[in-house]
């Protein structure tokens, strides 16, 4: 399915809490004339990291089965699920991919989409498909934010998962957070009206930036008082896990589109 090579957007390494990159302060969701040097502010950095010798391969053999080139236009995604019309979920950020392959055979109706940039976490999900033979995943490898402006439908998608977004803790840094009023605009328009944007954090002061922001966008409503339940199909991660016993918090908040 995938003809060309890992994209621009690809990173070797998951971002951390600190950068060098001074890319121009402008919003999420402008036109990208330049793919090395994008407008908006990246969530993510690159940087070299570990790839075990089992996830190199199974980007050799599998990206192209499993994933689709990212490219500014918009993607027909019954053909990307093989002819399959379903629900489409979109998940930002997968990860390792875990939590993407749980809720995947949990919920055979549905397609997934999920994009994430780090080689290693691209190379762990295709290792989960491969292996448990799931059938209803595609991997963007590519920055989110162009994929959702230049290759999501107005009003198509069921919904968005973000789970545990980089938190970006140092304040000067804040302004690499995903969920920005901006792309949170840009997102609820893909969703379709009913669909749901669900995030989740174990970071209070992303939490409360979550629901800041996800409550000041109109097309959103709040399906709880403020944030929700972990809601039965969310796995708890092994980190989650961790975190809760050290006595974390998780905040999930799950948002509908209203019209
Ligand atoms: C802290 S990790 C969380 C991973 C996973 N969701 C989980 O719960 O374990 C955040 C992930 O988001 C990815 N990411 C950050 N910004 C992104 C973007 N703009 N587009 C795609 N992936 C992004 C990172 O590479 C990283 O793997």
């Amino acid at each position: 399915m995938n003809t060309q090579p890992p994209s621009a957007g690809a990173a070797d390494q998951p971002p951390a809490d600190d950068t060098t990159s001074s890319q121009a302060p402008e919003a999420h969701g402008e036109a990208t004339a330049d793919p090395a040097h994008p407008s908006h502010i990246r969530s993510f950095v690159h940087r070299r990291g570990h790839i075990t010798q089992g996830q190199r391969d199974a980007l050799e053999r599998l990206l192209e089965q499993w994933s689709i080139a990212y490219t500014p236009r918009l993607l027909d995604v019954t053909a990307a699920f093989a002819g399959r019309a379903a629900p489409t979920i979109l998940e930002i950020g997968f990860g390792m991919g875990e939590t993407t392959e749980k809720i995947a055979l949990s919920r055979p109706g549905d397609n997934f989409l999920g994009v994430e940039v780090f080689n290693a976490g691209v190379g762990s999900l295709l290792k989960r498909i491969e292996a448990s033979a799931v059938p209803n995943i595609r991997i963007i490898q590519h920055d989110a934010v162009e994929v959702v402006r230049d290759m999501i439908a107005p009003d198509s998608l069921a919904g968005v998962h973000i789970y545990f977004p980089d938190p970006w803790p140092k304040k000067r840094h804040h302004k690499r957070r995903l969920v920005q009023p901006p792309f949170i605009k840009l997102l609820a328009s893909r969703l379709a009206p009913g669909g749901y944007l669900h995030c989740a954090t174990d970071w209070e002061n992303y939490a409360q930036q979550m629901l800041e922001v996800l409550s000041a966008e109109p097309l959103l409503a709040n399906t709880a008082k403020d944030y929700a339940p972990r809601p039965d199909y969310r796995p708890q991660t092994k980190f989650e896990t961790r975190g809760l016993r050290l006595g974390h918090g998780v905040w999930d908040l799950i948002f509908k589109r209203v019209a």
